[in-house]
Formats: C-alpha cells, structure tokens, sequence
C-alpha cells in the first residue's frame, strides 16, 4: 500500500476514479477537516485553557450544553460560511438551519453537523467526536427547511471526526469506507485504515442496558437471548461494550464488528428516541452500509426514512449485517 497517501490526495485521486465527486467538494472536505483539526486542538487542550464543563445553557433538544458543545458548533460554522460551497448548514446547537448571509457566495451543498458527540464524556477524558452529513442544494436562493429534509439516501458524503488515544476522519463518499489519521506533526490526515468493512458475524453488542426495562419487546428478546450466552438460543457468549459516544462505537464496529442499539424508550411517549436522524443516525448509516453493514429503525432502512425535522430522532440500530437482519426480523414477528 502506498505510504503517507493523505486526505487531500485520496480524495483527488477518487476524483479521477469517480468523477461524480466535484472539485468544490474536495475544497469543501478540506474546509471541514481544517475545522476538526481546530476542534481536535481544543479537544486536547481540554481543562488547560478552561473549555471544559457545562455553558449553562439548554439547547433545541432540552440538553444543557457543554461549553465545548458551543465552541465547537462556532468552529464548524465560522469554518465553512464564508467559503461558497455551501447554501446553509444544521446542526444539533441551533435550532433553525443556519442561513449564508447575502454578502458571502452560496453553493450546492447543505452541510449538517453533530458538532461534539457524546459530550457528556468531555469532562471525564473519554472519546468524543464531530459527525457531518453534506447534502445537495439544486434550488436558488436561501435553501428553506423542506431542502434539508431529504433522506438519507441523497446524502453525497458522510463522515466523522473522532479525538481520542488518536485524532481519526472516517469517510465515505459512497465508494467504501477509508480512515485516515492525523500525524499531529505534519498536521495531514494521512490514510490508515482502507477500505474498512463491518464482519458479518459478531458477538458483541452495545446498548445502555439501565434502560431495559422501557425497551420495546423484539429489543428485549434480543438482549435477553446475547445475555443468556451458550446456554440460551444462540449457543454463544457476547460481551458488551457502552461507551456513550456514537462515534467511537461505531469506529468499533468498523474495526472488528458488533451491533450497537439505541431502541425506543416506552419511558416517555413525547420522547421515545434519543437519537437525531440528519446528523447522528443518517451520517454513520450511510458509513456503516458502505462497509458492508445494516442500519436500520427495527422497522425501516435507516437511509429510507423520510425526515419530518431538523432534529428529528429516531431508533437506532446498527453493526454487523447478520446481527441487525435478526433483530429487525424479531421486529416483525
Ligand atoms: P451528543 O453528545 O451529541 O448529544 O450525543 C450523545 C449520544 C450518542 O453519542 C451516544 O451514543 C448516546 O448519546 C449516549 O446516550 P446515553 O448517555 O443515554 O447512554
Ligand atoms: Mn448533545
Ligand atoms: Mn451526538
Ligand atoms: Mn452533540
């Protein structure tokens, strides 16, 4: 394999291979790593220059945000309105999309980001992540919110940052799934992981388990029947893992499969779902089928669903194909 391939040259080089991919896009990728290296800066820094803890404030999700959620949203923006390749932005710290001022050019891209996932792990020094989903904007003018509401199978890339023992971008553009880690001393992205694909078979699984009680029956079942190990219906153990950062299990389950549910919540019938569909569940959907695995509602293709909301959430479940087919045939018997 060629040594010190980076980002910027894959992306170039898919280019030529699959000329769909634009050259705006390649300069809009570039605005966004440029971003994350940003972020991963701060990241790392953490307590040292105070960007750790709450900012006091709720946002559209009725979640109190941390500092770091603000921070970082601000990076993202401030790093791509200005460019011109792009007609608006979402993410999950705003509550309306994000508008590209009439003195800045728009483009035809939507850009919609998870500024910081799993940032109730900023504060105890556990992996946290940025997740982006670009869409296209055909229309003129101001893009309206019925121009972000489209499925998940429209998107034209999806990726995600994570800052952890290593700053790494997961990243498909619709031709498989490549990972790329950053070289702290030369400041590039340089590929490590290509062509990453999801093992069939697991036996793994990841879901909060203090919320058994309010799941729904197929999920029970399910859990019940990894939990019983060789003894139960499926013959084997698994092991769990819960980390509470959708990124980094899901680049678990890149690396050596798994199967990762965040399933309705009977709790709260104004909230049965914790999970966002336009920038947490469509992203890593469209990366995990990339790579040969299932993501999906319990009762819907993942990149089916025809989005209602900005902050729309939704069931989640995703990972190895073998393990998710199982639990969505559990849903409909
Ligand atoms: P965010 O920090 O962007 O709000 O997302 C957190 C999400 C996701 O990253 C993770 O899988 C899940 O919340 C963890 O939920 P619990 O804290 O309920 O386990
Ligand atoms: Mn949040
Ligand atoms: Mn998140
Ligand atoms: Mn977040």
């Amino acid at each position: 394999m060629t040594k010190n391939v980076t980002l910027t040259r894959f992306i170039i080089e898919q280019q030529r291979e699959f000329p769909g991919v634009s050259g705006t896009f390649t300069l809009l990728l570039n605005d966004i790593v440029k971003a994350c290296k940003q972020i991963s800066h701060m990241v790392n820094r953490g307590d040292l220059i105070g960007v750790l803890g709450s900012a006091g404030s709720e946002n559209v999700q009725g979640e109190v945000q941390k500092k770091l959620d603000i921070i970082t949203n601000d990076i993202m923006v401030d790093s791509l309105i200005w460019t011109g390749h792009l007609s608006g932005m979402a993410s999950e710290e705003v509550d309306d999309i994000i508008q590209i001022p009439d003195h800045y050019p728009r483009g035809k891209y939507l850009a919609l980001f998870d500024p910081l996932d799993g940032s109730s792990n900023i504060d105890v020094n556990l992996t946290v992540g940025t997740i982006f989903s670009i869409l296209r904007y055909n229309g003129s003018g101001q893009p309206q919110l019925e121009d972000f509401l489209q499925k998940g199978s429209e998107q034209i890339c999806a990726g995600f940052v994570l800052y952890g023992p290593s700053t790494m971008m997961i990243l498909t553009t619709g031709h498989g799934v490549n990972g790329f880690t950053l070289d702290q001393d030369i400041g590039e992205f340089i590929l490590t992981h290509p062509n990453m694909t999801i093992p069939s078979e697991t036996s793994e699984f990841a879901i909060n388990m203090s919320n058994q009680q309010f799941w729904e029956a197929p999920v029970k079942r399910y859990i019940d029947e990894c939990v019983a190990g060789e003894q139960g219906p499926r013959g084997k153990n698994f092991n769990m893992r819960w980390v509470a950062s959708l990124v980094a299990e899901v680049f678990r389950i890149l690396t050596r499969g798994g199967v990762f549910l965040y399933p309705y919540d009977l709790r709260d019938p104004a909230k049965p779902c914790k999970l966002r569909l336009m920038y947490e569940a469509n992203p890593v959907a469209f990366i995990v089928e990339q790579a040969g695995g299932a993501c999906s509602t319990g009762r819907e293709r993942m990149l089916g669903v025809q989005p209602k909301g900005l902050h729309q959430r939704v069931p989640l479940i995703l990972g190895s194909k073998s393990e998710v087919d199982r639990i969505i045939e559990y849903h409909q018997s």
